[in-house]
């Protein structure tokens, strides 16, 4: 399989807790070009307090890492956005147009605090739509409210919002409960599109792992809809069907 596009990836070394140094960012980028994907995104944190980076910081560090990529060929097409963290400060830049969407800047990628989503998430979700940015919610299986009620999640993309897997969630790297609220919102169709979240080389191998699962329980063209049209469409702004 090819043509995979992983649109959640920490492989910009030394600005969050991703990849530590250029040669785990490399390792990272190698190991998933091995397992298919012929672009990735990188998402760097943006969350005020604990990543501070700005637009023009995660430029700069993109930048410099691919300046030195030169010297280190045969990894998939890279392209930057963030992985915004919501809360109020992020929420207003975003409404501002300052954040750093998806390339092509129709979509932006969101994570939200473990425990609980903020008041009144689904008009916020709206709120962002409106301003033309379809928000994509990162790993929403982690998040305990929806191991409660995944019904949250069905409303959120029947407004307007999509759901990205974070595959290796499908094998246990987070735990059971976040399994099983994987296996839950997959059986429930509410899933956009499948991603890394690779932060380090050894994520690999649990992203071979996930993708092994995907197909096991779904078949080849969930592989297809996951990791190459649900992303394709993502970028493009578009909900996939
Ligand atoms: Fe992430």
């Amino acid at each position: 399989m090819s043509g995979y596009i992983d649109l959640h990836c920490h492989y910009v070394p030394g600005i969050d807790d991703g990849a530590g140094s250029f040669a785990d960012g490399v390792a990272m980028l190698r190991g998933l070009g091995a397992l298919g994907f012929t672009r990735v995104v990188a998402t760097p944190h943006t969350r005020p307090g604990m990543f501070d980076n700005t637009n023009a910081s995660l430029v700069e560090a993109f930048r410099e890492f691919q300046v030195s990529l030169a010297d280190a060929p045969g990894v998939p097409e890279l392209s930057l956005s963030s992985e915004h963290y919501f809360d109020d400060v992020v929420f207003q830049r975003l409404l501002a147009g300052d954040g750093l969407p998806y390339p092509g800047g129709r979509a932006v990628l969101l994570e939200f605090y473990q425990i609980d989503f903020p008041p009144m998430v689904q008009h916020r979700m709206v709120d962002l739509r409106t301003h033309g940015l379809l928000p994509v919610i990162a790993h929403p299986e982690r998040y305990q409210c929806l191991w409660r009620d995944p019904g949250i999640l069905e409303r959120l993309v029947d407004s307007g919002s999509a759901a990205l897997l974070d595959v290796a969630a499908l094998v246990g790297k987070y735990g059971r409960k976040t399994q099983e609220c994987a296996e839950e919102l997959l059986e429930r169709g509410l899933y956009h599109a499948a991603c890394s979240d690779a932060h380090r080389p050894a994520d690999i191998v649990e992203v071979q792992r996930g993708i092994e699962r995907l197909g096991e329980l779904y078949g080849e063209e969930e592989l297809v809809f996951m990791l190459r049209e649900g992303p394709e469409a993502l970028l493009m702004g578009e909900v996939p069907a």
